[in-house]
């Protein structure tokens, strides 16, 4: 009997299947992926036949459970490296029952919306090698804090060994104190997002003895009530090779780039849904992604030398920015702003042609001889391509050509110098769909 094997048998038999009828459905949404609910577990006739490396269990209870006797059958289970369980109700015993018994290949486990009762210190062999569980995800699971507190000691040496990844994401976490700080600190990939978290906790991390997180690339603190990056230069100071750092959903209206970060080997800011008004002092020498998506933005021009990817769609842009000093600029998103015209007289068009994607449909697009440069750049770019041209790009104004997409505009009537000035402030349609009626009645 492998351990694989009695692990297998151990979430087998500690599954109580809440749902009464019985039906099997292991689904394999792709080849390698097998969710099943408590039932279809036991249908082995087909699981022997598949063929995956990620199990997923559902909706079941897995409470108490006895020693297997029966194990060779359920031999299909030994090539899982990926377990997840999805609102299932698990007691610690059973988790810690487990320990000696995880699949050696098992390098990630999520638990979702899930229930971890009676949490208690187990009794651990001190001997107990760390597991080699890679990434570990628990979301909108509610963790005991008592899980963080130093009688799990034994418990957190074997779950951090080998441990890179760890999301706790809309579990409640409150407070980080040293002790749990220390345990993390080799992570490469942390992810607190959802959480009420303290302010004054994070903060105070930094007054932990010898603590820094050295490997840490990736930071997620979606929606955890910042209003301002000023307050992470504490905990950051301690987070020398952070490339990426997600602070998306939280609340900073006018937002002021600290000093601190400009320091930083950044390289993907994540800003978006954070009622954002203003950027100030945005400056970085490796930021190469930017999302700045579903704020209230009205202007942007930050100069981001090193940029390749902006975000700014959902804002409530009135002109495109300039792109002049965004010269590695690749994709560029501004679509869902109030953009009335894209290109215009002073629009550097050599800078739009170095993007390889560009998204600016639904704006409300004003649809006069203005516009003409807009379409013929848009008709004709080979270089960049346009999503959603033609049938997001439509015309707001005037109120006869509303929702006509821009590319049937015809601008026959306009003058066809692009250097004649007058033609950009030719009154909205006037020119373009008076003057052919006009023509006609008098034929010209
Ligand atoms: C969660 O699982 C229980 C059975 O344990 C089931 O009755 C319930 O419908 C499931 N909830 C969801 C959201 O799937
Ligand atoms: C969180 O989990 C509970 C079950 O534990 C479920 O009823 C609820 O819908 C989940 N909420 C979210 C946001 O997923
Ligand atoms: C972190 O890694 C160092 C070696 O780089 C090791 O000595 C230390 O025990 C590790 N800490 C934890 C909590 O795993
Ligand atoms: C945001 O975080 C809070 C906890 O701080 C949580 O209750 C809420 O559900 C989260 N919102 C979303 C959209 O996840
Ligand atoms: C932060 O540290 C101060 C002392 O340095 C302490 O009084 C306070 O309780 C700590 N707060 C939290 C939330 O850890
Ligand atoms: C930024 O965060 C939002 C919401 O939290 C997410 O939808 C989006 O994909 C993230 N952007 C990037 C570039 O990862
Ligand atoms: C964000 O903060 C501003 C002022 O600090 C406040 O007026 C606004 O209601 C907050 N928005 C949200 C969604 O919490
Ligand atoms: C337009 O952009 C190109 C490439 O970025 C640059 O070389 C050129 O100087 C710009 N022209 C003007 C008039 O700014
Ligand atoms: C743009 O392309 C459409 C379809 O090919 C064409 O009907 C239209 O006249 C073009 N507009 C301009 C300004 O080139």
């Amino acid at each position: 009997m492998t351990p694989n094997q009695r692990l297998i048998l151990l979430l087998l038999l500690g599954l109580t299947v809440t749902s009464g009828t019985g039906t099997s459905l292991c689904t394999h949404e792709v080849m390698t992926r097998c969710v099943c609910n408590g039932m279809d577990i036991f249908n082995l006739e087909n699981m022997l036949s598949l063929r995956f490396s990620e199990l997923e269990l559902r909706d079941s209870k897995l409470d108490g459970f006895e020693l297997p006797i029966d194990l060779e059958m359920f031999s299909y289970l030994i090539q899982i490296n990926k377990l997840t369980f999805t609102n299932v109700t698990m007691s610690f015993s059973f988790i810690g029952a487990v320990f000696h018994f995880l699949p050696s290949i098992l390098n990630e486990i999520n638990i979702i919306s899930s229930t971890l009762k009676d949490v208690k210190p187990l009794q651990y062999p001190e001997s107990l090698d760390a597991s080699k569980i890679k990434a570990l995800l628990l979301e909108n699971t509610t963790v005991d804090p008592s899980l963080l507190q130093p009688s799990f000691e034994a418990f957190h040496r074997w779950l951090f060994g080998s441990l890179k990844s760890l999301g706790l994401v809309h579990s409640g976490l409150v407070e980080i104190d040293c002790n749990w700080a220390q345990r993390v600190q080799n992570l490469s990939h942390l992810d607190l997002s959802d959480n009420p978290i303290s302010y004054t906790s994070l903060q105070n991390i930094s007054q932990c003895s010898s603590l820094s997180f050295k490997s840490l690339k990736s930071l997620h603190l979606r929606n955890s009530s910042l209003t301002s990056l000023q307050s992470l230069c504490t905990p950051l100071s301690l987070t020398p090779a952070l490339t990426q750092l997600d602070v998306s959903r939280n609340n900073f209206t006018v937002l002021n780039y600290p000093h601190c970060l400009h320091m930083k080997p950044l390289r993907m800011l994540n800003l978006s849904h954070s009622e954002i008004t203003e950027v100030n002092s945005l400056f970085s020498e490796s930021l190469e992604e930017l999302d700045l998506s579903y704020n209230s933005l009205e202007v942007f021009n930050n100069q981001l030398q090193t940029l390749k990817r902006l975000d700014l769609s959902h804002n409530h842009l009135i002109r495109l920015p300039s792109l002049d000093s965004l010269s590695h600029l690749q994709d560029l998103k501004v679509d869902s702003n109030q953009l009335t015209i894209l290109i215009q007289e002073t629009t550097n068009l050599s800078t739009l042609e170095q993007l390889d994607s560009l998204y600016a449909g639904r704006n409300p697009y004003q649809c006069d001889c203005a516009l003409k440069e807009t379409i013929i750049f848009l008709n004709s770019t080979d270089s960049v391509s346009v999503e959603d041209y033609p049938e997001d790009f439509l015309c707001a104004t005037p109120v006869a050509q509303q929702g006509t997409q821009i590319m049937n505009l015809s601008f026959e009537a306009c003058m066809n110098s692009t250097n004649d000035a007058q033609q950009h402030s030719s009154p909205l349609c006037l020119t373009l769909f008076v003057v052919p009626l006009t023509c006609m009645i008098y034929s010209c």
